[in-house]
């Protein structure tokens, strides 16, 4: 049986040769993690890209977001769909500015306060651009852990959710989570 230290080298060799290349990991600022993350909640990758791309001419800051008139961002957003994510992505932009003097809080807890960010969000923001050791579970990293490890239970069932937590936990590898749970991600839409 492999351990975990084991297993989370093994994925992280794993993507140190199969990353993809995304503008958010070339540069994991928070501002350019937190859109793409927004983005990426309930949109597939190949329609985010160009959306991704044009959102950060339009607004290449945090600053550029918050001063912007709500109805020009709406406007970007027009094709993706599910636009609460656009109007909770600006007045959170709002918030920060307000209230951290213009600075992403690093820290899950302090994110997942913020209009627009849950549980997964604020561990991929936290973990990708701050590198914190916060495990993060969204769709294919329930599926890549359900394969390796054969859960059978339903896979929102509270039994399975229990079991991929506590694996998500012992596996993160203490220093490389951003990497790891994007390797995840990567290895969900990939291969699985
Ligand atoms: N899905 C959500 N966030 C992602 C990321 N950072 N890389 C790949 N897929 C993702």
């Amino acid at each position: 049986m492999l351990n975990a230290t084991t297993i989370a080298e093994k994925i992280l060799d794993w993507y140190a040769v199969n990353a993809r290349t995304f503008p958010w990991r070339t540069n994991p600022d928070p501002y350019a993690v937190w859109v793409s993350e927004i983005m990426l909640q309930q949109t597939r990758m190949e329609t985010v890209l160009p959306y991704y791309d044009y959102w950060m001419k339009a607004f290449p800051s945090l600053k550029d977001l918050a001063e912007a008139d709500l109805q020009e961002v709406l406007k970007l957003w027009e094709g993706l769909g599910y636009y609460s994510r656009a109007r909770n992505l600006h007045k959170a932009a709002n918030v920060v500015m307000q209230e951290y003097g213009g600075v992403i809080p690093s820290d899950r807890k302090t994110l997942e306060k913020l209009p627009g960010i849950g549980r997964y969000t604020a561990a991929a923001i936290s973990s990708i651009a701050f590198n914190a050791d916060e495990a993060a579970l969204d769709g294919n990293i329930r599926r890549v852990y359900s394969r390796l490890f054969n859960i059978e239970a339903p896979i929102r069932s509270t039994e399975a959710e229990q079991k991929l937590w506590a694996l998500a936990e012992a596996l993160l590898p203490k220093g490389h989570a951003g990497d790891y749970n994007q390797a995840l991600m990567d290895l969900g839409s990939g291969v699985c």
